[in-house]
């Protein structure tokens, strides 16, 4: 296959923001896996495990979503400030029905933010919260004066306010998060982000509305048409099934056809970004209108023996392939994507990072997000593609002069040649980094933590300014230029 780099001109950039993440209070994400308390003997700062934020911080972790998903439409914020010991104990009724002793809340959400040095997603609750409370919450992180909530927050240890990069008005509310009718929601939204005020003049508040569920353009039609002007981000959930929502199939051990069909339901990405965006293009033909990914990945079954409601599952070299194949996809739609949020960071469904006690591993998704950081608000580079090959997914963008180029081969046993050209310039001094398996469920585990890990690369050559690329099959490789 051959490849032409357009260099000459660029077009949208990638927002960094694409790289984002999403923490809801379920399963082991926020306990265990981000908060240990300040008494664990795992090495933590104010209770956040540190192994886990350095590991992010290689990332270079944008954005963090929390406190959900369905959790927020249940999380009442008050519950969750003041003293940690005398903090309300409630049941997270959506996971797995278990207490809830918010340690985890406002101030320990931004410390981790301040340690990860990445944006504040907040997500609010429509679904059992009232205006007040989401006004009073916006007005406690980031109200800088004299007022009831702001007095509030320096009794409790904090005298700045935090800067809340991004708000979400309500999370699902067509199922978990109320369900709601479209007409019904766009009102509310109307509504409630009336009271989420932006308080500073310089960090003003980038409105979330809650956008829809895989196909349902009904819900985009009416949200677009009720709503639109008083929403900065619209958000779209889709996740990859290797088979159906009824049927949830292993993540390790499973046959060939689910290989493929895991990542052809990835795949299905494109077509739902493609048509929301048609849909937003005839109420917002400027794109001043975002569709915000904040919900993505793998659901697969919870591994053998864990709680069903905590949705831990393992992590192979087919969700690299999935992760890949979808960044991809985001980036080709970065002129209406500007956000996306895998879910979930740790230890829940498509996980960065898995932990067990004092011990934490990276999945083969951690190395595709540390691989493909250097497309973080790149400018997309077209590719003038001619014979295509089945199997493959390929991308490139430009930063400070240097291109990157990724590639995804999710064949199961064929090599793929690629032969890149240049528009402009000459090819020079390539950096290349693999990650390949050896099976197709390579993954790797708390005894052999390094199974599946980014290698150097080396099989491309440079012939006549052609870059000459061997893929091999179960690989996603990055090269820069
Ligand atoms: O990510 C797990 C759950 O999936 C979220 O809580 C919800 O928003 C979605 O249905």
């Amino acid at each position: 296959m051959k490849a032409k780099i357009l260099n000459s001109k660029s077009k949208s950039v990638v927002s960094k923001h694409i790289y984002g993440h999403f923490a809801e209070h379920l399963g082991r994400c926020i306990y265990e896996g981000f908060w240990v308390g300040e008494e664990s003997q795992i090495p933590n700062h104010k209770g956040i495990r540190l192994d886990v934020v350095n590991a992010l911080k290689e990332l270079k972790i944008p954005v963090l979503r929390w406190p959900g998903g369905c959790f927020a439409d249940e999380y009442h914020w008050k519950d969750g400030i003041g003293p940690q010991k005398e903090r309300k104990k409630i049941v997270n009724t959506h996971w797995g029905g278990v207490v809830e002793n918010n340690h985890f809340g406002t101030h320990e959400f931004f410390d981790l933010c301040e340690l990860l040095g990445c944006d504040a997603y907040v997500n609010g609750n429509v679904g059992s919260g009232t205006v007040q409370e989401m006004q009073e919450w916006v007005e406690y992180m980031t109200f800088d004066g004299e007022s009831p909530m702001a007095n509030e927050r320096k009794q409790n240890g904090r005298e700045q306010p935090w800067k809340v990069k991004f708000f979400g008005v309500g999370n699902e509310s067509w199922g978990c998060g109320g369900n709601m009718r479209p007409e019904y929601y766009a009102d509310l939204y109307r509504r409630y982000q009336t009271y989420v005020r932006s308080y500073q003049a310089d960090a003003p508040i980038y409105k979330i509305a809650c956008g829809p569920n895989v196909d349902d353009y009904h819900w985009t039609e009416v949200l677009m048409r009720n709503a639109g002007s008083f929403i900065d981000g619209l958000t779209l959930h889709h996740y990859a099934l290797a088979s159906n929502w009824e049927n949830k199939r292993p993540a390790t051990k499973f046959p060939k056809e689910e290989w493929f069909s895991l990542i052809e339901s990835a795949q299905k990405m494109d077509e739902f970004i493609t048509k929301h965006s048609e849909i937003m293009d005839k109420y917002d033909p400027e794109k001043k209108v975002n569709l915000i990914v904040d919900e993505w990945g793998s659901w697969l079954a919870v591994e053998p023996g864990t709680n069903p409601g905590f949705l831990y599952q393992q992590n192979t070299i087919r969700d690299a392939m999935v992760a890949a194949v979808t960044l991809h996809i985001f980036h080709k739609h970065c002129a209406r994507v500007s956000m996306a949020n895998i879910a979930q960071t740790v230890n829940v469904l498509q996980a960065m990072i898995l932990t067990e006690e004092q011990n934490m591993l990276k999945t083969p998704t951690y190395h595709v997000f540390e691989m493909f950081k250097a497309h973080q608000e790149g400018e997309l580079l077209e590719l003038a593609i001619e014979n295509e090959l089945p199997h493959l997914s390929l991308s490139a963008t430009r930063k400070n002069e240097m291109i990157t180029l990724s590639l995804c081969n999710y064949s199961l046993e064929d090599t793929k040649r690629v032969a890149y050209t240049l528009e402009e310039g000459v090819f020079t001094k390539i950096e290349a980094f693999g990650l390949i398996g050896d099976q197709m469920d390579a993954h790797n585990t708390f005894t052999r933590p390094e199974q599946v890990r980014k290698t150097k690369f080396t099989d491309f050559t440079i012939e006549d300014n052609q870059l000459i690329v061997n893929m091999p099959p179960m690989s996603v490789v990055t090269l820069s230029l």
